[in-house]
């Protein structure tokens, strides 16, 4: 069932507390490097103050603990509301915390069409407490459930539009809105896009449906790898989780890095996807990970004085094939360690036949975190249908988990 949008709540002269993703990475002097997830929240945002909302938006930034403020406050949002003030040409208040009587008084001041950053939900343990814990934990329980009460009570309408969080239970994603049940809950344009492209990609494909998924770990993909060869026809394994799929066949993967204690899972998976799950042919491997060392291309055994690091030309040329006859194609997690050159040529590859797939009018899904990452690096983030502001949640999606965070919204 579809959820109802922030188009459909008059927000008029109302508070509208709206959930946001605003965990940007930034470098060590606290400047934001990526500001992908304002901008990509800048249509709800611009909507509820163009129509008179009051908003209060609300985010976390990293993984402070929430116990102690000064050692917390380098993940201050103030650089957030800052870039945000100038994306949207009007000053963004910056609240002192998330909940309490200065927030409060803030909150109260407000007028149509103003808009205030509340600092970080993590500054608060209560934040983060699971559900589950919480259940069996009265003074949990209760703890979470008060913080997120402070929080509801900010406002008239809650709008969730942070979609890269929507896998967590915590207390603004989840327990917020289930507080505010009888007021307006609704999603924002981002959360629906993203719902939408996602879910169509993965419900509705059309055929040839190709996923291609890498990155560093089998152990992070076995859900995604297992819920995909039930939906794809093909599935394309790259990163450097394929060593690992190497070690299941047998052959060896010298210094490259491996899950051994992941291999009678690899080799599950090999036998479930059978000519469906398609591993690399060819790897390029060095003796270290380092800008501009001599490479070599391997098939087969990988030698001890060695590591795998990319996937190789005859893999790239085979993965294109299978991509340029594709319909709908869905990327998580890069070929190789994208990040260091010459590393990045399968990657790149792998984004450029994503390009063109999407010019000859295919799907392109793009989970978040490094392939859109690896996709902004190319420079080719307009070329696809759509790039993913989550990395963790885009994965879920995938895996097919549900979203608590969403389905606690109403319905259209
Ligand atoms: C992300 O970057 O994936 C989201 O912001 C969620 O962050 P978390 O993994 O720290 O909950």
């Amino acid at each position: 069932m579809a959820k109802k949008t922030i188009s459909a709540v008059n927000v008029k002269g109302k508070r509208v507390l709206m959930r946001v993703d605003f965990n940007v990475p930034q470098d060590e002097t606290g400047a934001i490097t990526d500001d992908a997830r304002i901008r990509k929240a800048l249509p709800t945002i611009q909507h509820i103050l163009k129509n008179g909302g009051r908003l209060i938006l609300m985010s976390h930034l990293g993984r402070p603990k929430g116990e102690d403020r000064e050692a917390d406050k380098a993940w201050t949002l103030a650089p957030a509301a800052i870039r945000l003030g100038e994306l949207l040409g009007q000053p963004v208040l910056m609240a002192p915390d998330c909940v309490g009587a200065e927030v409060e008084n803030m909150v109260a001041n407000m007028q149509d069409g103003q808009c205030c950053l509340l600092e970080n939900v993590r500054f608060h343990a209560a934040e983060q407490i699971k559900d589950k814990k919480a259940k069996d934990d009265p003074a949990l329980k209760e703890s979470k459930q008060s913080f997120a009460q402070q929080l509801a009570a900010l406002a008239d309408i809650y709008v969730n539009d942070a979609f890269g969080t929507c896998h967590r239970d915590n207390a603004s994603m989840l327990t917020v809105p289930q507080m505010m049940a009888g007021k307006p809950r609704v999603v924002g344009f981002l959360v629906e896009k993203e719902l939408k492209y996602l879910g169509e990609a993965l419900n509705m494909p059309k055929r040839p449906f190709v996923a291609i998924l890498g990155g560093k770990k089998v152990s992070d993909k076995i859900g995604v790898i297992e819920a995909l060869l039930g939906k794809c026809d093909t599935v394309l394994i790259g990163g450097a989780m394929q060593y690992t799929f190497m070690l299941a066949s047998g052959k060896k993967v010298g210094n490259s890095l491996v899950e051994a204690d992941k291999v009678e899972e690899a080799k599950q998976l090999m036998k479930l996807g059978g000519d469906r799950l398609k591993l690399p042919i060819d790897v390029v491997a060095a003796k270290d990970l380092k800008e501009g060392t001599a490479t070599q291309v391997l098939e087969g055994d990988i030698p001890d004085d060695l590591q795998g690091l990319d996937i190789g030309p005859k893999t790239v040329a085979e993965y294109k094939k299978i991509i340029d006859a594709a319909q709908t194609v869905a990327w998580n997690g890069p070929m190789g360690v994208f990040e260091i050159k010459p590393f990045d040529v399968g990657t790149m590859a792998i984004a450029q036949s994503l390009a063109e797939a999407t010019g000859r009018g295919a799907i392109t899904v793009i989970g978040g975190g490094d392939s859109a990452s690896a996709v902004g690096q190319a420079g080719l983030e307009d070329k696809m249908t759509h790039v993913s502001t989550g990395g963790g949640a885009s994965l879920e999606f995938m895996e097919g988990k549900p979203f608590k965070a969403v389905e606690v919204l109403d319905e259209a």
